[in-house]
């Protein structure tokens, strides 16, 4: 399972947020982010909807590889995985919550974004971690600083990635992939735009493949 996540966001490093209302909204906001070439969607736990919406489109929208998002609690990490999820993301570092992932077999994401919880997740003997919220925690420059003492570590930096700054973090070698919102703004999804939704995820893969390729 986990060598089929790092392949595939070796291949587009991308995590796209959803966060729905309701679970036609859900999956037509997933299919226009996989026409749009991205396949990793997170879908957030913020609505009352979240389960349903998780639920559709992992029923629904078989080329997108649907995980859950927000996830604060064992308890809805369990469901999370009930409902489908592939994957499970945290705002923070919880061991239930880490603990309940494992045990099925999900790659699971928990946000830190101090040396002090990234210590506490290497000796987890997590591989991978969220690095929340990206901007506002330093950025570029902190997570280079983090990942120079975190070898083996590798990140998604989460919260304020935009296309202005979206190439700088894929540029540092630690970073597996990027997650966010601006992917899918409330103002497209309202107005049914989501051919406007496949535009962001297509100009997001060419920047990716450009980071990518001056990377190498
Ligand atoms: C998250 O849930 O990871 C953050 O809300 C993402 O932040 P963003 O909305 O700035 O992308």
């Amino acid at each position: 399972m986990k060598s089929e996540f790092d392949r595939l966001l070796q291949q587009t490093p991308l995590i796209a947020l959803v966060q729905a209302d309701g679970a036609d909204t859900a999956v037509h906001t997933s299919r226009a982010l996989v026409a749009g070439g991205i396949p990793m969607i997170e879908v957030l736990f913020r609505t009352d909807a979240a389960l349903e919406c998780l639920a559709a489109v992992a029923r629904e929208v078989p080329d997108a590889v649907a995980g859950a998002g927000t996830v604060l609690s064992a308890a809805q990490a369990e469901a999370a995985l009930d409902a489908g999820a592939k994957f499970i993301v945290s705002p923070g570092l919880d061991e239930e919550v880490v603990s309940v992932a494992r045990s099925a077999g999900a790659p699971v994401y928990p946000g830190v974004c101090t040396a002090t919880e990234l210590q506490r997740a290497y000796n987890l003997g997590l591989d991978t971690v969220k690095f929340f919220p990206a901007s506002t925690a330093g950025g570029v420059p902190a997570l280079k600083a983090l990942s120079s003492v975190f070898r083996t570590m590798r990140f998604i930096p989460t919260g304020g990635v935009s296309p202005a700054n979206l190439a700088d973090f894929l540029a540092i070698p630690a970073v597996l992939a990027c997650g966010g919102s601006w992917l899918t703004p409330a103002s497209l999804i309202q107005q049914g735009d989501f051919e406007g939704v496949s535009k962001l995820a297509r100009e997001a893969v060419s920047i990716s493949d450009k980071a990518r390729i001056n990377d190498q």
